[in-house]
């Protein structure tokens, strides 16, 4: 039986899904999980794109020993290093280099010559085989590049040491007959593809990343890079349990078996789904909640007397958990650890005595808190500011709204120590709530924000149910900063969430002007 690797990209490219962004503690946790669920390597970032990047990437090096951790790099020799400089604590570490080769990429985005991207890729994988002997390299946009042109990078590639070679149909073009024949030509053409793992990496913009993917495995990719729920650019990635069930259900066709532990698929697609405040939607295969619901009664008999009639696996098979248990104000750290951890959340103990603190105050006032808030409670405290990171802390608020006149409100803050007043008004509370928030914002800080998202979900039923608030602020040069916020009372989650967006927005702008004043002393201290 062939064995294929599960290379997954949730923390990377999952992460360019918009409004997916993750801190750097809630992409330790879904590292966590996804060495639980067994994939056998973690693309954990793009070290050089942010210091976030960065972080992560170190920090999901440092916590996971048993996947191989990698890091994106383009070819260029400082993304390289930095690469290289992230994943230095990790147990076993891959640089993953890319460079496109199709026509308009090369025009367009790089401007550079093909005679250059030929050069370029040879280089830059013989220089990241410095840092490490495993090496991946991807011909970006490969679907749409000239297959001459792309097999003669790829062997260039391999000669420089490219231990992987990844075929990326970056903009979901492909279709399953046509990728194939690409895939079994570098296989039999290129020079030494026979002895590097060929992947694919397919990109779902006509709805057949996971069938170009799985035709590539059928013409002989022994990896395939795909993210939790899909998630990614655009229309997002092959997704990771459509593929692993789909090799597992069908093994008499594919005749491959993976490293996933199927039962801990469900649990993985709800954490990633709380943290990125990504829903997935209720009829996605596998992960959906209504994929193993039966509606029509003729379904229901059938199902009642032999689930085989209109199954073809079982919920317990991805490790789906209908039945919820109830946390009281009497339940512990253990019965709170347990309810989080069959939800893939697998966290420190501190974080879990602020959680449980926090599940009290809510059964105080509640007398039963269900799983789903205990889970966002974690989501909540997951996404804590350190006291030293809050620079705006909430004082006052209140809203006036009704059917006959405009909602207004008027927020009071302190801003490092000093006290701000604002007001806004709006076509209802929050976004007057939004307004009063900026207005103090633009005043009194700095950076214009703009309230590019907002979600609001309330979690448990009932009117009294606990809200929880998810934002994401944008700022002039397109940062964007998100912001969690929990609380019975929807304007108060959602003036949470917006001033830990503001929070970490004002962060970033001071670590930026210190970062420039540091290094205009430096120039200044350079002897002329
Ligand atoms: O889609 C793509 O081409 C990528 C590459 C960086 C592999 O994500
Ligand atoms: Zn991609």
């Amino acid at each position: 039986m062939r064995r294929i690797r599960i290379f997954d990209t949730t923390l990377r490219d999952g992460e360019q899904s918009p409004g997916a962004s993750l801190n750097v503690e809630e992409k330790v946790v879904i590292a966590r999980q996804l060495e639980r669920l067994g994939v056998d390597i973690i693309e954990a970032g793009f070290p050089i794109s942010s210091s976030g990047d960065f972080d992560a990437v170190r920090h999901v090096a440092e916590s996971v020993r048993t996947p191989v951790i990698c890091g994106l790099a383009r070819c260029r020799e400082q993304d390289i290093e930095r690469a290289a400089e992230a994943l230095r604590s990790a147990q076993r570490s891959r640089i993953h280099v890319f460079i496109a080769t199709s026509r308009i990429h090369m025009e367009k985005k790089l401007r550079m010559p093909p005679e250059e991207v030929v050069e370029n890729a040879g280089r830059c994988v013989a220089f990241a085989r410095k840092y490490t002997d495993d090496v991946e390299f991807s011909p970006e946009d490969a679907t749409r590049s000239d297959l001459d042109f792309m097999c003669r990078v790829i062997e260039v590639a391999i000669r420089a040491g490219a231990t992987t070679v990844n075929i990326p149909d970056t903009v979901g073009y492909t279709t399953p007959e046509e990728f194939s024949r690409r895939i079994r030509h570098i296989r039999e053409k290129v020079p030494g593809a026979a002895d590097i793992t060929l992947s694919a990496h397919c990109h779902n913009d006509l709805g057949l990343a996971v069938a170009n993917s799985l035709a590539a495995v059928d013409a002989g990719c022994d990896q395939i890079e795909c993210t939790v729920n899909g998630l990614g650019e655009r229309a997002g990635n092959a997704s990771l349990e459509e593929l692993v069930m789909s090799l597992r259900m069908r093994r008499d066709i594919y005749e491959a078996d993976t490293g996933i532990d199927t039962r801990e698929i469900w649990a993985t697609s709800r954490l990633v789904s709380n943290l990125t405040g990504i829903e997935v939607q209720r009829n996605k295969a596998i992960v959906g909640i209504n994929a193993f619901a039966h509606e029509a009664g003729i379904h229901q008999h059938g199902v009642i007397s032999d689930p085989r009639t209109y199954e073809i696996m079982s919920a317990e098979d991805v490790g789906w958990r209908g039945n919820q248990l109830v946390i009281g104000k009497h339940s512990g750290v253990h019965a709170i650890d347990e309810v989080l951890r069959q939800r893939g959340y697998n966290l420190e103990r501190e974080q879990l005595q602020e959680i449980a603190r926090r599940v009290k105050e809510t059964a105080d006032r509640e007398k039963v808190v269900a799983e789903e808030d205990v889970v966002a409670i974690a989501g909540v405290v997951l996404d804590e500011l350190s006291p030293e990171e809050r620079l705006i802390e909430l004082k006052e608020v209140s809203v006036m709204t009704g059917n006959s006149f405009t909602a207004s409100a008027t927020i009071r803050v302190t801003i490092e120590g000093r006290d701000v007043l604002g007001t806004g008004t709006g076509v209802g509370p929050v976004d007057a709530a939004s307004h009063a928030l900026q207005q103090i914002l633009r005043s009194h800080v700095g950076p214009k924000l703009e309230l590019k998202e907002y979600g609001l979900k309330a979690i448990t039923g009932g009117t009294n149910a606990l809200a929880h608030a998810h934002i994401e602020f944008s700022d002039e040069s397109k940062n964007s900063f998100r912001g969690e916020g929990i609380d019975e009372d929807v304007i108060l989650a959602s003036v949470q969430a917006m001033l830990r967006g503001a929070n970490r927005a004002l962060n970033f702008k001071k670590l930026a002007l210190r970062s420039a004043n540091g290094s205009a002393d430096a120039a200044k201290a350079e002897p002329s």
